[in-house]
C-alpha cells in the first residue's frame, strides 16, 4: 500500500533540490524569451524583407507551429530517454535555431525554419521542465518548485521585452535579440549535464540503484527507502501504454489536463502577453513609446504575482487559486470590454482599460499560468506521464496558436467591447469546469494521485484523501 506522506517526503527540499529547479526552469525562461521577442523583432524583420501581411502572420506563428510539434514527438522521447537528456537536447535545439537558424537568417524561408527549429525545443522544454522538477521535488515544496518554471518563463517575457526595446535603435537589433537567447540555452546545457536523472523515471526504466543514490543526494539524507517502494508499487498498476488513458480510470485525468490546457489559452492570456501594445493603443495611448512602456508594466505585474502564487500554492492549495483567478479575470475582462464601449472620447477609457489589464494579468498569474502547468506535472501516472503531458502540452500550444491568429480577425468582426466578452464568458465557463472537475493536489505524493485514479475516485474526492 502507498503510504500516507511519507517521513522522507514530506520534509523539506535540499538546497540540491532547489539548484536543481532552478537550472532547468531556464528552459522555461527560453520558453518566454523566444515567444515574447517576435514583438519587437518583428518590426524590423518586417522592413527588411518587406513582408506581406499574410507573411507576416506565418512569421510570428512559425515558433507556435514548431511548439506544437515539439509537445507532440517530446512526449515519447522524455518518457524513454528520460526528462534530464531530453532537456539536454533542447538546449542544443535552442542554440542551434537561436544563433545559425533565427539570427543569421538571409531570407524569409531561413528564418521561418529557424523560429520553427526554436518552436520545437520551446513545445519538448515546456512539458519536461516541469515534469523534472516535479519528479525530484518533496511533496511539501512541490508547487512553489515546479512554479519556478512559470516564473522564468514571465521573467523571460520581460527579459525579451526589455532587449527588444534596448535593441531597437540598430538596424541589426533584430539579429542580435534572437542571439541573446543562445546565453540561456547554453547554461541550461551545461548545468544540466551537472544535474542528476529524474529518480521515478529511473526506478520505471528498472536502474533502481541510480535512482536510491540521486534521491539521497537530493533528499539530504539516507531514509529513502519509503519514497522508492512507493513508486515501485505505483508502477505495478500501470501497462505503459498511452491507451492507459483512455481507460475509465484514466480519463478523468485525461479530461482534466485537455480540459485546462485548452482553457489557459481561450480565456486569452495571449492577446495580452503578444499584442499588449495594440491594445494599449486602442485604449487610447497615443504614442508608441507609452504603449510600450505601459507592456513592460503588463509583463512585471506577470512576474511579481507569479512570485505570490508561487508563496500560495503549496499553503492554500491549487483549486482555490484557481478559483479566485479566474473570478478576478472574468470580472477584468467584463470591465475591459466595458471600456472599450465607453466613448473613445472618454478619459477615463485609458485609465479603466491598463487598470482592467493589468488585474487579468495579475489574476492569471496567481491561478491558470503556474497551476495549469504544475496539475500536467502530477496528474499522470510514470509510466505514461510524459507521453500523457505532451498530449495535453499539444492542446495549449494547438489553441495558443488559434488565439494568436484569431485575435485582430475577432476584433474586426465582433468588436472590441464583444471580443473580451467572449474571453470573459470562456473563463466563467472554466470556473465552473475546475469547480466540478479539478483535483487537489496539494500535500499529496505523485504516487498518492497514482492510487486515487486507480480506486475509481472522483477527481474532487482527491483533496480530502
Ligand atoms: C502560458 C503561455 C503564456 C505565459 C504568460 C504560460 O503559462 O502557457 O501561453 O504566454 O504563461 O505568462
Amino acid at each position: 500500500m502507498i503510504q500516507v506522506g511519507s517521513t522522507n517526503q514530506q520534509a523539506g527540499g535540499s538546497r540540491f533540490v532547489y539548484i536543481a529547479a532552478a537550472i532547468s526552469a531556464l528552459g522555461g525562461m527560453l520558453f518566454g524569451y523566444d515567444t515574447g521577442v517576435i514583438s519587437s523583432a518583428i518590426l524590423f524583420i518586417k522592413k527588411q524583407f518587406m513582408l506581406s501581411s499574410t507573411m507576416e502572420e506565418i512569421v510570428l506563428s512559425s515558433v507556435l507551429i514548431g511548439a506544437v510539434i515539439g509537445a507532440v514527438i517530446g512526449g515519447r522521447l522524455t518518457d524513454r530517454f528520460g526528462r534530464r537528456k531530453c532537456i539536454i537536447a533542447t538546449s542544443i535545439i535552442f542554440t542551434v535555431g537561436a544563433l545559425a537558424g533565427a539570427s543569421m537568417a538571409q531570407n524569409v524561408p531561413w528564418l521561418i525554419i529557424g523560429r520553427i527549429i526554436i518552436g520545437v525545443a520551446i513545445g519538448i522544454a515546456s512539458f519536461t521542465v516541469p515534469l523534472y522538477i516535479s519528479e525530484v521535488a518533496p511533496v511539501k515544496i512541490r508547487g512553489k518548485l515546479v512554479g519556478f518554471n512559470q516564473l522564468a518563463v514571465t521573467v523571460g517575457i520581460v527579459v525579451s521585452y526589455l532587449v527588444g526595446y534596448a535593441l531597437s535603435r540598430f538596424a541589426w537589433g533584430w539579429r542580435g535579440m534572437f542571439a541573446c537567447a543562445a546565453i540561456p540555452a547554453l547554461i541550461l546545457g551545461l548545468g544540466m549535464f551537472r544535474m542528476p536523472s529524474s529518480p521515478r523515471w529511473l526506478i520505471s526504466r528498472g536502474f533502481v540503484d541510480k535512482a536510491r543514490a540521486v534521491l539521497k543526494r537530493i533528499r539530504g539524507t539516507d531514509a529513502i527507502d519509503d519514497e522508492v517502494r512507493d513508486i515501485q508499487e505505483g508502477l505495478k498498476q500501470q501497462s505503459g501504454s498511452l491507451k492507459e488513458l483512455l481507460s475509465p480510470l484514466l480519463k478523468p485525468a485525461l479530461v482534466v489536463g485537455i480540459g485546462l490546457a485548452i482553457s489557459q489559452q481561450v480565456t486569452g492570456i495571449n492577446t495580452v502577453i503578444y499584442y499588449a501594445p495594440i491594445i494599449f493603443q486602442f485604449a487610447g495611448f497615443k504614442s508608441v513609446s507609452s504603449a510600450i512602456l505601459a507592456t513592460v508594466g503588463v509583463g512585471v505585474v506577470n512576474v511579481l504575482m507569479t512570485i505570490v502564487g508561487l508563496h500560495l500554492v503549496d499553503r492554500v492549495g491549487r483549486r482555490p487559486l484557481l478559483l479566485i483567478g479566474l473570478a478576478g479575470m472574468s470580472l477584468s475582462l467584463i470591465a475591459l470590454g466595458m471600456a472599450f464601449n465607453m466613448s473613445t472620447q472618454s478619459h477615463m477609457l485609458g485609465w479603466i482599460a491598463a487598470i482592467s489589464l493589468m488585474c487579468y494579468v495579475a489574476f492569471f498569474a496567481i491561478g491558470m499560468g503556474p497551476v495549469f502547468w504544475l496539475l500536467i506535472s502530477e496528474i499522470y501516472p510514470l509510466r505514461i506521464r510524459g507521453a500523457a503531458m505532451s498530449v495535453a502540452t499539444f492542446f495549449n500550444w494547438g489553441f495558443n496558436l488559434v488565439i494568436g491568429i484569431t485575435f485582430l480577425t475577432l476584433i474586426k468582426i465582433l468588436g472590441r467591447p464583444e471580443t473580451f466578452w467572449l474571453y470573459g464568458g470562456l473563463s466563467i465557463g472554466t470556473w465552473f469546469f475546475v469547480y466540478f472537475l479539478v483535483p487537489e493536489t496539494k500535500g499529496r505524493s505523485l504516487e498518492e494521485i497514482e492510487a486515487h485514479w486507480q480506486a475509481g475516485k472522483h477527481p474532487r474526492a482527491m483533496g480530502k484523501l
